[in-house]
């Protein structure tokens, strides 16, 4: 299934890294390398660096975001940040359930969904993430386990709310390994989660939502990725800490020809 409607979205994830001072450099930097491109250019930060990211992409097309989300309202949850809270920092989305959470903080379908529900709720675009393990793929249950969390993580959302929705399919073993999936690997991926989607929800929602790979993408891999049909942008964790590297990732998608 392809739509050359859907925009293209190349989103850094910083994880636990950078300080204020440097955050703000990377992004004066970063804002006239990419200002021409024609793809959305996220970058998922420390929440101690968003307000000063977010001065400092001011009025341009870096879309700044955060990493986590609490799965409560509000109240007392010691060091939890909410979705209210992090809309009224001014970010504009967040990733949720990365294989990071799911496997180190033990974060469950049933936590990410709620965490998705807050994140619509509040109005911040959520990057969804669902992927593998490596033993799960040697099993031969990949799509089972996709499914699985993909159906359950976005259970309780309607079709109108999925278009606000970002998925990211990651398998773990890609996951800072150096160890892409090929190319052909990633589209069967992500053509199954546009599948799953269709039989959920209807044709027209997935043809509409836009998914991305994420997993050892860099400058050289950046490219064939996104001429794969189904792969609608790039979720980086290692090449985005670079300027260089994650500039030049953006404006590879300028090659992306959509059939
Ligand atoms: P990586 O991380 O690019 O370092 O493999 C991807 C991610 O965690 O989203």
């Amino acid at each position: 299934m392809t739509n050359e409607n859907r925009p293209i979205v190349i989103a850094g994830n910083w994880k636990m890294n950078k300080t204020i001072q440097e955050a703000v450099l990377f992004i004066k930097e970063l804002i006239p390398l990419v200002k021409d491109s024609s793809a959305k250019v996220l970058l998922a930060v420390p929440f101690t660096a968003l307000t000063a990211c977010l001065n400092a992409a001011y009025k341009t097309n870096v879309i700044i975001g955060a990493q986590n989300v609490s799965d409560e309202e509000d109240g007392a949850y010691t060091g939890e940040i909410s979705a209210k809270l992090l809309k009224d920092a001014g970010a504009q989305f967040v990733i949720i359930g990365h294989s990071e959470r799911r496997r180190l903080y033990n974060e469950t379908d049933w936590i990410v969904n709620k965490k998705l529900k807050r994140a619509l709720h509040a109005n911040l675009i959520p990057i969804i993430c669902v992927g593998e393990s490596l033993n799960e793929r040697q099993s031969g249950r990949t799509e089972l386990i996709v499914s699985q969390q993909l159906l359950q993580s976005l259970a309780g959302i309607t079709t109108q709310q999925l278009q606000y929705i970002i998925i990211a399919y990651e398998p773990v073993w890609a996951i800072g390994t150096n160890v892409p999936a090929t190319p052909q690997i990633a589209e069967q991926a992500l053509s199954f989660c546009r599948n799953v989607i269709a039989n959920k929800w209807g044709k027209d929602v997935a043809n509409k939502i836009v998914i991305q790979y994420g997993g050892s993408v860099n400058e050289e891999n950046a490219k064939i990725m996104l001429e794969q049909p189904n792969i609608d942008g790039l979720l980086i964790g290692t090449a985005s800490l670079k300027c260089g590297t994650f500039s030049k990732i953006v404006i590879s998608q300028n090659a992306k020809v959509r059939i």
